[in-house]
């Protein structure tokens, strides 16, 4: 997540803190991209409490310099697909509604995510939360894309 730029290196201990609690609960699901032997990418995503099967997508991040390859699609593929294949049933995203998160919006979007929400001034003043939602219908995942990458998953959760 460092590598995508999302966070600054002093970021480390707090985001290995989230992941492990995350990942403990044995519920959520964390992919890696893979080329050769680096990892190019993270997405991680976990089930919303007392909600009917809608997922939160907390993280997703690629390599700076592979961003705009086709590695995030096929990360969000390759969840997306999980989720359908476990019957669960809403997939949201919370961004920011900042200049600098412009082409993730955009990234989102094409997608095809809808913006369903703002909440205006939320992570702090002038930067608004924006939340994408995708119903994950039986056929979502499954688009087609140009560039491979392969996937590998790592969630704490078996089968
Ligand atoms: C956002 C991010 C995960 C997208 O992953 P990516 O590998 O760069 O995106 P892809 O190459 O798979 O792009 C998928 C599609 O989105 C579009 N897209 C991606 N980034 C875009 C941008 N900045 N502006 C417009 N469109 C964009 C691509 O054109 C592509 O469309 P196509 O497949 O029809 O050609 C990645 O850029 C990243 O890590 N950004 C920094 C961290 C971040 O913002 N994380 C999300 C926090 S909420």
């Amino acid at each position: 997540m460092i590598d995508s730029t999302l966070f600054e290196a002093e970021d480390a201990g707090f985001l290995e803190g989230v992941l492990d609690a995350h990942l403990a609960s044995g519920e959520s699901r964390c992919l890696v991209a893979i080329d050769g032997e680096r990892i190019v990418g993270v997405v991680y995503a976990r089930p919303e409490e007392a909600t009917d099967r809608v997922w939160d997508l907390t993280m997703i991040g690629v390599r700076a310099g592979l961003q705009g390859t086709g590695v995030g699609r096929a990360l969000m593929g390759e969840v997306e697909r999980e989720l359908v294949e476990r019957g669960q049933r809403l997939l949201l995203v919370r961004t920011s509604g900042t200049d600098r998160f412009e082409g993730t919006r955009a990234f989102y979007a094409r997608l095809g995510y809808d913006e369903v929400a703002r909440i205006a001034d939320y992570w702090t003043d002038g930067d608004d939360l924006v939340v994408f939602s995708r119903v994950l219908a039986p056929t979502s995942g499954l688009r087609e894309t140009s560039r491979s990458h392969s996937v590998a998953s790592s969630g704490a959760r078996s089968g």
